[in-house]
C-alpha cells in the first residue's frame, strides 16, 4: 500500500466511523424521544416532574389552622385612628397573626406585535421546544394535569393565540414563558430600607440569612421584552386610578412588594392612608384591619389590599354571637368586591392555600351554595369547592366588566410551595439558597395552575400566570430564617421581599 493509499483508506475509515457515530446518535435520540413520549403518555403528571411539583395537588385536609374569628369577616366598628403606615406595632401584631397563618399555611410594552407569519414561526418554535422538552430531562416545568383531553385543548389554544393576536395586539405576549437571568440592577428596592411598607416578617435582609443571590434575578419573557418597572411611570399610568389586590397573605406580599417598588423603598411621609374610604378600620380591641389603602397624592393613585383568603363571601350566621358559625358562600364574590368594584381600576385576585379542612373548621365556616348549606358531597371536597369558587368569582367579575369600562381584572395563579420532606408542621424544609438550581426556564404554553387557567378562559378576566416561573425559585422563600416561627418550622410558602413577588408586579405593570 502506498502512503497515499493508506491515507485514503484511513480517511474512509474515519468517515465510516463518523457515520456510525452519527447513526448511533440519531438512534439514541430516537429511542429517548420514544421513551420520553411514552412515559409522558402513560404517566403525564409525574414523568419529568421534580418531586416538589406536587404543590399543585389539591390542598390536603390534615393541615390544621386556627385564626382568630373576626379577622376574616367584614369588620364592623368605628373608625378611630388609622395607622398611617406600617409602623412597628402593626408589624409586630401582624407577625403573630401571620405566625398563625404561617403555621397553617401549611397556608406592554411589547417588543413588537408579531405578524401572522411570525406567529406561525413562533408556533413551530414552540412545538420544537415542546418536543425537546419531552425528550430531554431539562428543567422545564410540566403541566401536572396533562391528559389527552388537555392535550387537545392545548392544541386548540395555540390556534386561539394566533387569532387573538390579530385582534388584541397587546395580548400577544405570554409573559409566563421565559427565563430567569442575573441582573445587577436588581432588586428594585432595599429590603432593609423599605420599612414603611414591608413587614419585617418578610424582609429577609432583617433576618439571619446571609445569601442574597436570590435578589438579583430578573424574569426575561421569551417572545417579547418586558417594560422596565419605574415607580414614576406606574404612577403616571395610574393617574386618578386605584389598584386593588384582593386575596390571601400571598396577595398581601404582592401588595407590600408593589408599595416598595413604587417608592423605591424610600420613606414617603406624604402618602395618605385612605383605608376608611374602603371600610378598612382597626376593629375595637385592636385586631388587624381587613385591608390597607394608600394614596399617592401627586397622581391621586390608590393602592390597596383587602384580605379575602378564599375569595368568596363570608357571613356570620348570628351577628350577636361572637362564636357564631359563618356561611361561606361559595357562589358569591367577597362583599368587598360587590361594594367597591366601582372604585377599582385594576383588580388582582388570588386564593389557594387556605382551602383546607382545618382552616374551615377552625374559622367555623360552613359551605353554602344558593344561600343554603351545601348538600352536594362532591362539591364539598375542598379541591372542588375551591375550583367552584374561583370559577364563580372570576365569572362574576367578568360579568361586571361592561358596567365598569375602566376596570381591568386579573386572576393571579397559585403561588407554589416548596416544602420538602414534610409539611410546614412536620419538619418540611426548603434549604436550598442557590438560585436556578432546579431550573431557570419555562417554555410551556398553558398555566401550571389548571383551575385558574380554566376559570379565566372565555372571560374578560386576564390570567397573571406566575405559577411555573415561581416554581423554579425554591431558594426564594423565607425558609428557616423566619423571625416568628417556632424552632424547626420553616416557611416555604411566603417569599423573601424583595424577591419573587416583585416579578409578579413587573408582569402586572407590563399588562396594564
Ligand atoms: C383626575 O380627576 C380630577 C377630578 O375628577 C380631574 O380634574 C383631573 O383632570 C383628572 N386627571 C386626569 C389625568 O384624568
Ligand atoms: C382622584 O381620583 C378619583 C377617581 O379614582 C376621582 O374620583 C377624584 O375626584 C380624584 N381626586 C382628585 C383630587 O383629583
Ligand atoms: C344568637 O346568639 C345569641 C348570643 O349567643 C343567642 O342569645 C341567640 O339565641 C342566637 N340567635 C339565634 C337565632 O340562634
Ligand atoms: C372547575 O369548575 C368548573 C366550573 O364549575 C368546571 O367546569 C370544571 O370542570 C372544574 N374543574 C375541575 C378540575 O373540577
Ligand atoms: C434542612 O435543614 C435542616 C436544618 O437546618 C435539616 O434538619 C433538614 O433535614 C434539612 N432538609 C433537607 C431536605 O436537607
Amino acid at each position: 500500500m502506498t502512503p497515499l493509499h493508506r491515507n485514503s483508506f484511513r480517511m474512509k475509515r474515519v468517515a465510516l466511523r463518523r457515520r456510525a457515530r452519527h447513526i448511533s446518535v440519531v438512534l439514541v435520540v430516537l429511542v429517548c424521544a420514544t421513551v420520553g413520549i411514552w412515559t409522558w403518555d402513560t404517566a403525564p403528571s409525574s414523568a419529568f416532574l421534580p418531586p416538589q411539583s406536587r404543590f399543585l395537588k389539591l390542598q390536603t385536609e390534615e393541615e390544621v389552622r386556627r385564626i382568630p374569628s373576626g379577622l376574616n369577616t367584614e369588620t364592623k366598628g368605628s373608625y378611630s385612628s388609622a395607622t398611617p403606615f406600617v409602623n412597628k406595632a402593626e408589624t409586630k401584631e401582624d407577625s403573630t397573626i401571620e405566625q398563625v397563618e404561617h403555621e397553617v399555611v401549611s397556608e406592554p410594552k411589547h417588543g413588537k406585535t408579531p405578524t401572522s407569519r411570525e406567529n406561525k414561526l413562533q408556533q413551530v418554535k414552540r412545538e420544537v421546544a415542546i418536543r425537546k422538552d419531552q425528550t430531554t430531562k431539562t428543567t422545564h416545568i410540566k403541566e401536572t394535569h396533562s391528559d389527552p383531553e388537555r392535550t387537545k385543548q392545548f392544541v386548540a389554544k395555540k390556534d386561539d393565540v394566533s387569532t387573538s393576536t390579530a385582534r388584541f395586539p397587546n395580548q400577544a405576549c405570554n409573559y409566563a414563558k421565559g427565563k430567569w437571568v442575573v441582573d445587577n440592577h436588581r432588586p428594585l428596592y432595599s429590603g432593609s430600607h423599605c420599612k414603611q411598607w414591608l413587614a419585617s416578617m418578610w424582609a429577609c435582609r432583617l433576618m439571619q440569612r446571609t445569601d442574597f443571590a436570590f435578589e438579583r434575578l430578573r424574569w426575561q419573557p421569551k417572545d417579547c421584552s418586558m417594560e422596565e418597572f419605574e415607580g414614576s411611570k406606574f404612577l403616571t399610568r395610574m393617574k386618578n386610578r386605584t389598584l386593588a389586590f384582593v386575596g390571601d397573605s400571598l396577595g398581601r406580599q404582592q401588595f407590600q412588594s408593589m408599595m416598595c417598588m413604587i417608592t423605591g423603598g424610600k420613606e414617603r411621609p406624604d402618602v395618605l392612608d385612605v383605608g376608611p374610604e374602603f371600610g378598612f378600620i382597626t376593629p375595637e380591641g385592636g385586631g388587624r384591619p381587613n385591608g390597607w389603602a394608600y394614596r399617592f397624592p401627586e397622581t391621586n393613585t390608590t393602592v390597596l389590599y383587602h384580605w379575602s383568603s378564599t375569595l368568596c363571601d363570608i357571613q356570620p350566621l348570628n351577628i350577636s354571637d361572637p362564636l357564631t358559625e359563618h356561611a361561606m358562600h361559595l357562589d358569591r364574590p367577597p362583599a368587598f368586591l360587590r361594594q367597591y368594584l366601582h372604585k377599582i381600576n385594576v383588580l388582582v385576585m388570588n386564593t389557594g392555600h387556605h382551602w383546607n379542612r382545618g382552616k374551615l373548621n377552625g374559622n367555623r365556616w360552613v359551605m353554602h351554595v344558593n344561600g343554603v348549606p351545601n348538600a352536594d358531597k362532591k362539591l364539598a371536597a375542598l379541591g372542588n369547592a375551591k375550583n367552584f369558587t374561583i370559577h364563580s368569582t372570576v365569572s362574576w367579575v367578568s360579568s361586571q366588566l361592561p358596567r365598569h369600562p375602566g376596570l381591568k381584572a386579573f386572576y393571579r395563579s397559585l403561588s407554589p410551595r416548596h416544602f420538602v420532606g414534610g409539611e410546614w408542621n412536620t419538619g418540611g424544609s426548603c434549604n436550598n439558597t442557590t438560585p436556578m438550581s432546579i431550573g431557570k426556564e419555562v417554555l410551556q404554553e398553558e398555566s401550571s395552575d389548571y383551575s385558574a387557567g380554566h376559570a379565566v378562559k372565555g372571560t374578560g378576566v386576564k390570567l397573571l400566570d406566575i405559577t411555573a416561573l415561581s416554581h423554579i425559585r425554591d431558594e426564594g422563600h423565607i425558609s428557616r430564617f423566619s423571625l416568628s416561627a417556632s424552632k424547626g418550622v420553616q416557611d416555604c410558602l411566603h417569599w423573601c421581599l424583595p424577591g419573587v413577588p416583585d416579578t409578579w408586579n413587573e408582569m402586572l405593570f407590563a399588562m396594564i
